[in-house]
C-alpha cells in the first residue's frame, strides 16, 4: 500500500481531492464509494469548491455510502443520509437518485443489505472508495473480528465506537447500538481505495494497519492485500509508523 504523510489536515484533504478529481475527469460516469465521520469533511468542502469554481462535474456520477445507523430516519441530523446531503450532495450537481445510502429504517434490514449489494453490482462495482478509520481499526462499521469476506450486513457496534461517535449526539444514550455496513469483502472489491486518518487518536490504528500483521482483529490491516490503496495521514496520525514514507 502507498502511504502519504501530510503536514496538516488541509493538505491531507487536498491530496485526497487530487485523486478524486483526476479519476472523475478520466471517467465522468464514475462510481464513488463515500464515507462519513469528521475526517472526510475537508475533502467534501474542497470537492464542492472545485465543483463551484472549476466546474467539476458530478452529473453522471453514482455514489454508494459505506454505512448507516439502524433506526435513524434520513431527516435525523446524525443520520448519514442527512450528513451526506448537507456536507456534499446539496452543494453539487449530482442526481439524488444516483446517491445510494443504506436505509436504517428498512423494515427488513437484511433485505436492505442484499439489495444494496445488488445495486453496487448493477452499477458495475465501485471505482474509487473513500474510507476513514475507527480508533479500533474499524473500516465503515466493520468492527474487529469481522470476517474478511463479509458482505453488506447488520452489525452491533463496539462500545469503543459508540463512545467515539457519542460526540456527535446531544446525549450519549442516543447513539444507535446497531448499524448497516458494507462488508470488508464488499470494500475490497473497489478498484481503488483512499483511506484518510487524522489526529493522534488514530495513530495506533494506523500503525497496526500499515505495519502490523494482516488480521481480522484490525479490519483496516486487510487493506494491505488490496492492489491499489493509498493511506493519507497527517503527522499526528502517522506518529507511530516506523517506516519511511512519502511526505
Ligand atoms: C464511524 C464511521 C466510519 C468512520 C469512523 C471514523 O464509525 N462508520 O466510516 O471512518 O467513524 O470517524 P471520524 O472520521 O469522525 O474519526
Amino acid at each position: 500500500m502507498k502511504v502519504v504523510i501530510c503536514s496538516s489536515y488541509e493538505e491531507e484533504s487536498m491530496k485526497a481531492v487530487e485523486i478524486f478529481a483526476r479519476r472523475m475527469r478520466e471517467k465522468p460516469n464514475i462510481v464513488l464509494g463515500l464515507a462519513t465521520g469528521g475526517t472526510p469533511v475537508g475533502t467534501y468542502k474542497e470537492l464542492i469548491r472545485l465543483h463551484k469554481e472549476e466546474g467539476l462535474d458530478f452529473s453522471q456520477a453514482t455514489t454508494f455510502n459505506l454505512d448507516e445507523y439502524a433506526g435513524l430516519s434520513p431527516s435525523h441530523p446524525q443520520s448519514y443520509r442527512y450528513f451526506m446531503d448537507k456536507n456534499l450532495f446539496d452543494e453539487i450537481n449530482i442526481k439524488k437518485e444516483n446517491t445510494h445510502i443504506l436505509s436504517g429504517l428498512a423494515e427488513d434490514l437484511e433485505a436492505e443489505c442484499a439489495s444494496f449489494e445488488e445495486r453496487i453490482a448493477s452499477a458495475g462495482g465501485i471505482d474509487l472508495q473513500l474510507l476513514g478509520i475507527g480508533s479500533n481499526g474499524h473500516i465503515a462499521f466493520n468492527e474487529p473480528g469481522t470476517a474478511r469476506n463479509s458482505r453488506t450486513h447488520v452489525v452491533d457496534l463496539a462500545e469503543s465506537t459508540i463512545r467515539d461517535n457519542a460526540r456527535f449526539f446531544d446525549d450519549p444514550s442516543e447513539v444507535p447500538r446497531q448499524a448497516l455496513t458494507m462488508g470488508i469483502g464488499t470494500i475490497m472489491e473497489a478498484r481503488e481505495i483512499v483511506l484518510l486518518a487524522s489526529g493522534g487518536g488514530k495513530a495506533r490504528a494506523i500503525a497496526n494497519s500499515v505495519e502490523g500483521p494482516v488480521t481480522e482483529e484490525v479490519p483496516a490491516s486487510i487493506l494491505q492485500d488490496h492492489a491499489c490503496v493509498t493511506f493519507i495521514v497527517d503527522k499526528e496520525g502517522a506518529s507511530l509508523l516506523k517506516g519511511n514514507y512519502q511526505t
